[in-house]
């Protein structure tokens, strides 16, 4: 078959066409047929070498999420068959004709979603979800914050969060990535390069601040977001892309009763994966498939410019998600 590979740490340009093995399907896996693959932003991690694929995945093809057809299923499969249409969240390996996946980790396509519109759904749902509603807690009734509202992560939370009936606040880096982020359902999106983040969410929940903020940024964001918390408020990181190293006030988090934790997706064991994925299922498919939550597609390219795939994420001009299309080799 033929996979996008990272053939050495390094720019966008390191990803090549190559010729690769058709994984082998284990007992408890199917072998998809990829018509379509995310691009997220750890596959650029994972590229410039800071984010080393766990043991037993594929280490040199990246990909996280695919959409395509059930090729060939293990023997011990039991409710999947060849032929159907899905979309999986995979350990690596997605930038390629063919992936295997255990198959807790699919989902059927939901409603009438094309391969291109499912494969944006599984990397940034299956955070979302852990993440926001699992670990935060996101109760009815309360508020969320969402650092980098315009990202693929940011436009399922904004949309997920407000289906189900939340008060969804975002930042992002430019006045339109904020007016979009209004449109898709934030009721105030915060352009951080010209207000300041706390401030604003202070005034917005009249000083009494928001109960979940799913943070990507850390750094010197840490302190605005212990600020912006209600009390008995959670934190829940997911990155750190300004830094790891903060200095807080750990006065605020015992008297607000703050918790602070956060979670990485990729490397947990697959039992965890189907439960978010059973969880999914019955709570979030049904909003794709009534069309309450859409896809958030910014650019499709050809498996083969997935370098300049990799460059767009990089300049963050992107709103959504960016996708590699398989059909049109
Ligand atoms: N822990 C997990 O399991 C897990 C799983 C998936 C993704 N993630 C993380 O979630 C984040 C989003 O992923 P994605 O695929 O949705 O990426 P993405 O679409 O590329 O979004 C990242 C956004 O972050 C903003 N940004 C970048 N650098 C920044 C900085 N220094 N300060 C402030 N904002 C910055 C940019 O928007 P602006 O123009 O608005 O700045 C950019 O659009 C990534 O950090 C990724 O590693 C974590």
């Amino acid at each position: 078959m033929k996979a996008v590979v990272i053939t050495q740490p390094g720019g966008p340009f390191v990803l090549q066409i190559a010729e690769r093995p058709v994984p082998v399907c284990a007992d408890n896996e199917v072998l998809i047929k990829v018509m379509a693959a995310g691009v997220n932003r750890p596959d650029v991690f994972q590229r410039k070498g800071n984010y080393p694929p766990p043991a037993g995945a594929p280490q040199d093809i990246p990909g996280l999420e695919i959409a395509g057809i059930v090729a060939e299923i293990g023997n011990t499969v039991t409710h999947l068959m060849v032929g159907d249409r899905v979309c999986a969240l995979v350990v690596g390996g997605g930038y390629a004709e063919y992936c295997n996946v255990p198959q807790e980790q699919c989902l059927p396509i939901p409603g009438s979603l094309s391969f291109i519109e499912a494969a944006s759904l599984p990397e940034t749902f299956f955070t979302v979800w852990s993440n926001v509603f699992d670990r935060g807690d996101l109760k009815d009734g309360e508020t969320l914050l969402v650092h980098g509202g315009s990202s693929g992560i940011g436009v399922t939370a904004i949309q997920m969060a407000k289906a189900l009936g939340h008060t969804v606040y975002v930042t992002a880096g430019s006045d339109d990535k904020c007016r979009f982020c209004e449109q898709l359902g934030a009721s105030k999106a915060i352009n951080y390069k010209t207000e300041n983040f706390a401030d604003v969410i202070k005034e917005a929940t009249n000083g009494k601040g928001v109960d979940v903020i799913l943070d990507m940024i850390g750094g010197d964001y840490t302190a605005g977001n212990i600020q912006s918390l209600a009390v008995e408020g959670r934190l829940v990181l997911i990155n750190t892309m300004k830094g790891n190293n903060v200095q807080i006030d750990l006065a605020q988090v015992m008297r607000k009763r703050l918790v602070i934790t956060g979670s990485m997706l990729r490397s947990r064991e697959v039992a965890f994966k189907g439960k978010i994925a059973h969880e999914l299922l019955t709570t979030v498919w049904p909003l794709l498939v009534s069309g309450d939550i859409k896809p958030v597609i910014h650019s499709v390219f050809p498996a083969t410019d997935a370098a300049k795939a990799h460059e767009l994420m990089e300049s963050s001009a992107h709103i959504g998600k960016i996708i590699l299309n398989f059909e049109q080799r």
